[in-house]
């Protein structure tokens, strides 16, 4: 096992660009600009977020440093995947330079290998095995984490993602993107039970939302349309119930009793209420770590670091990348 310590972590895969430093207490500084400029576009412009990751990159890791009190970590690592490949190659190369000048090591971490093992950075981290739901806006995937790097797919979606099913109904009601935190706020005030939607559970432990989001469209259409407040309400309930009916079938099939949350849609009122519910042992990351952030990355290439994993600095970007897999 490797003596590091002290990593600087990068994220910049998607619209957040962010710097974190995590050592083995925890977080010592996390920095996360969020990028406004998609907002007006009702989603993420690839080419306008690699070019926002440009121009706050720097100053971002500056921040982070400065709020850790450090001027060099023991090792700089940065999102390499699945993410925009425009956006993750800035801060893949911006960790890689900073790790040449430094002469430290680097290395590139997977995005949804961060939010599987957030939980594992809060009060109360869940004790390998568990189960991990990775809910986001590109993945909706049920885990069994056995060990750092030791994963497997136990149920995914075979369409939408969670995340975009939220971000879809959203655009549908004009609420505008993000659209999960403003789904998530009108369903807070709605009745679940005046719009009630399917609830497709596709074979084996796998999701599907595509056909949620169709049924919350042709009640939008239907004469008898309720509030956006109820559809919202109706609409969270249904996916609540399809993620947290999976994860219980999970814990019966494999007899683990410990389910940790990651990604943006663990921030979610319901679904948080919903697991805890289950009476499982839930462990839930804090809220500023569900939704991007580097702090999850530069704690999952800590972990990895210190079982001796090392870049070369002709690692490149993988935008589609399983977590586990090399
Ligand atoms: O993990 P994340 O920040 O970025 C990705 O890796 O995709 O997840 C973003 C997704 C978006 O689809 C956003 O609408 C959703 O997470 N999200 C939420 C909530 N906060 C963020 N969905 C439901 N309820 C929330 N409170
Ligand atoms: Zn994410």
């Amino acid at each position: 096992m490797s003596d590091l310590r002290v990593v600087l972590g990068l994220e910049t895969s998607c619209d957040e660009t962010a710097a974190a430093v995590v050592d083995l207490d925890g977080i010592r500084s996390d920095v996360t600009h969020s990028q406004t400029i998609h907002d007006t576009y009702g989603g993420v412009v690839p080419e306008l977020a690699a070019r926002a990751h440009v121009e706050k990159v720097s100053a971002t890791v500056r921040a982070a440093l400065a709020q850790a009190g450090i001027a060099r970590p023991d090792a700089v690592v940065a999102t390499a995947g699945p993410g925009l490949v425009g956006a993750v190659l800035v801060g893949l190369c911006q960790a890689k330079a900073l790790a040449a000048g430094w002469d430290v090591p680097f290395l590139g971490v997977n995005h949804l290998e961060g939010h599987l093992l957030s939980a594992r950075l809060g009060d109360d981290p869940p004790d390998f095995p568990f189960l991990a739901l990775v809910v986001s806006g590109g993945h909706t995937t049920l885990y069994r984490a056995d060990g750092v790097g030791d994963y497997t797919v136990l149920g995914q979606t075979v369409d939408d993602a969670a995340g975009e099913a939220f971000d879809k109904v959203a655009r549908m009601l004009g609420l505008g993107y993000p659209g999960g935190p403003r789904v998530d706020a009108l369903a807070a005030r709605g009745d679940p039970q005046a719009v009630v939607l399917p609830r497709p559970l596709p074979g084996d432990l796998d999701f599907s939302f595509s056909g949620l989001k169709t049924a919350v469209r042709t009640h939008l259409l239907s004469a008898d349309r309720r509030s956006p407040e109820d559809v919202c309400a109706g609409f969270q309930a249904a996916v609540v119930d399809c993620l947290v009916t999976r994860v219980t079938q999970a814990a019966e099939r494999t007899g683990i009793p410990r389910v940790a949350l990651g990604g943006g849609v663990a921030a979610n009122r319901g679904l948080r209420e919903g697991l805890r519910a289950t009476g499982l042992l839930v462990h839930l990351p804090s809220l500023r770590l569900c939704t991007d952030n580097a702090a999850m990355i530069a704690h999952a290439g800590l972990l990895r670091l210190r079982a001796g994993q090392r870049d070369g600095l002709d690692r490149t970007a993988r935008p589609r990348w399983p977590v586990g897999a090399p």
